[in-house]
């Protein structure tokens, strides 16, 4: 089976777009199945540096289709900047395929996000502010407006009017804000179909094609398990199905066309915006993370949390997504510390948890337990293979690897292409050496 899943382990940004980047040379389709433009995957080639929100980061390869699945918000509008950013690195987006049944996002879904969390006020989730939660919402309760909308405007027309009708008033009445113009709106996602209607087709059938054709197939996904809408620290969550099963979902495929999941874990943790983040560092050495590793957030700028690596948050992802490997990045971001802290668990009142608390308040609250490992000063960027590494990076390594009980089948050391090291035979034959396509450069 030559369907491939690929996610993130922990609270998002773990190198998702990285690892993508570096998978999609040998991949003949690259799917986003969930989320929208409040993921932001960074893809950097030679001295290129691309961030994308909606695109699947196979888009720098020009025989690989990209798809966006029905599981998608869509906003056109980014949408459309993104495939103009890349139209002026002369990367072509003829390939780019859009679900008709996935969501639209609309104006008033990032005004009812911004407000919603500015209601909030100190309990706010910390949302990406672009519409994520009110956009599900309306899916889920049947009043969404679907991409294939656009492809009939008095269909569109229709169900604009309709919605706006209460969102106005809900944007009126209990949030005090001037209400949005119907004729507005309407005359700018006309002139997004206008655009974008070449690329929408029903997905699912396409992709469904193409693993029976035993054509090779990467599922990218965004944000990260512990983001879940329903396995994530609710309600600091996302608002889609971030875990494996999202991706039948999300796509419209069936779980036995799956033959591979992959984790992605950065070598210590990150979190952007509100929740629970156990082994969150708030001293010197979180700063030293923040900056070292570039923790800014790639769609909103903000800086991100920092914490030491938790083993329970990743057996958990393994658990709930059953991983088979795991590629974990940004280890050269740990270089120069004197010690480096692996949490093996919490305690809570007395008691010992070695895997995620049963009760969010434990999570909130616990102490995390931590094994203290000796840190390695050298640089590690330019180092190719796991034997050339410092002894006390392999014992990093080899000790995560005992902890969560599968391989780390990658590891890379910056966030360039060339920067990796492969431990799987089977990834490093086909990354390296019988790949179909050039490694393009920019
Ligand atoms: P994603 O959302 O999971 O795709 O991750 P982001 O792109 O939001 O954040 C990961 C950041 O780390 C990006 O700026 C990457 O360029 C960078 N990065 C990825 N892998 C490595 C690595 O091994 N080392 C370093 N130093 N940076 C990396
Ligand atoms: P990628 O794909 C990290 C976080 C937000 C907030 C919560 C809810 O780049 O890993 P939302 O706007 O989705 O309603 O916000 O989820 N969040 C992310 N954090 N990486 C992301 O995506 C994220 N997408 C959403 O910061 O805490
Ligand atoms: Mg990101």
């Amino acid at each position: 089976m030559p369907g491939i899943i690929l996610l993130g382990t922990q609270w998002g940004d773990e190198g998702k777009g990285r690892v993508t980047d570096l998978l999609a040379r040998d991949m003949d389709m690259v799917i986003r199945f969930q989320g929208g433009n409040n993921a932001g995957h960074t893809v950097v080639i030679g001295t290129e540096e691309l961030k994308l929100h909606h695109i699947p980061s196979g888009i720098m390869y020009p025989e690989t289709l990209c798809v966006i699945a029905n599981g998608v918000v869509l906003n056109p509008e980014t949408l459309i900047e993104e495939i103009d950013m890349l139209a002026r690195k002369g990367i072509e987006t003829k390939n780019l395929r859009i679900s008709g049944n996935a969501h639209l996002v609309m104006p008033y879904h990032i005004v009812l996000d911004m407000a919603g969390e500015q209601n909030l006020g100190k309990s706010k989730i910390g949302t990406t502010h672009k519409g994520i939660g009110p956009v599900y919402a309306d899916k889920a309760y049947r009043s969404g407006i679907r991409v294939q909308d656009l492809l009939d405007l008095k269909i569109f027309r229709t169900k604009l009017e309709e919605t706006l009708k209460l969102k106005n008033a809900i944007i009126e009445k209990v949030y005090g804000l001037e209400p949005l113009n119907l004729e507005e709106i309407f005359g700018k996602y006309k002139g997004f179909v206008e655009i974008i209607g070449k690329y929408i087709i029903d997905t699912s059938f396409l992709i469904n094609k193409y693993l029976d054709d035993g054509k090779r197939v990467l599922f990218e996904g965004a944000q990260g398990t512990l983001l879940d809408i329903d396995h994530g620290t609710y309600p600091f969550v996302t608002s889609s199905s971030t875990i494996a099963g999202g991706a039948c979902v999300g796509s419209g495929i069936g779980p036995k066309k799956i033959s591979e999941i992959i984790g992605v874990a950065k070598a210590y943790t990150t979190r952007v915006g509100s929740g629970p983040l156990p082994t969150e560092i708030e001293d010197s050495t979180g700063e030293y993370l923040r900056k070292k590793g570039h923790e800014y957030g790639t769609t909103t700028g903000r800086a991100r949390r920092c914490g030491w690596l938790d083993i329970p948050v990743l057996k958990y992802s393994i658990m709930l997504n059953s991983i088979d490997k795991i590629v974990l990045t940004k280890l050269d971001v740990l270089s120069g510390l004197d010690e480096i802290k692996i949490c093996t668990g919490y305690t809570y009142e007395g008691e010992l948890f070695e895997d995620i608390p049963p009760h969010q308040t434990i999570m909130h609250k616990c102490q995390p337990v931590y094994k203290i490992l000796k840190g390695w000063k050298q640089d590690i960027t330019q180092i190719k293979d796991f034997d050339g590494l410092p002894e006390n990076t392999r014992n990093y390594i080899l000790e995560i690897e005992k902890l969560i009980k599968i391989p780390l089948s990658m590891i890379s050391v910056g966030p360039e292409r060339s920067q990796i090291i492969t431990r799987d035979t089977e990834l490093k034959k086909d990354i390296l050496s019988k790949s179909k396509k050039p490694l393009l450069v920019l």
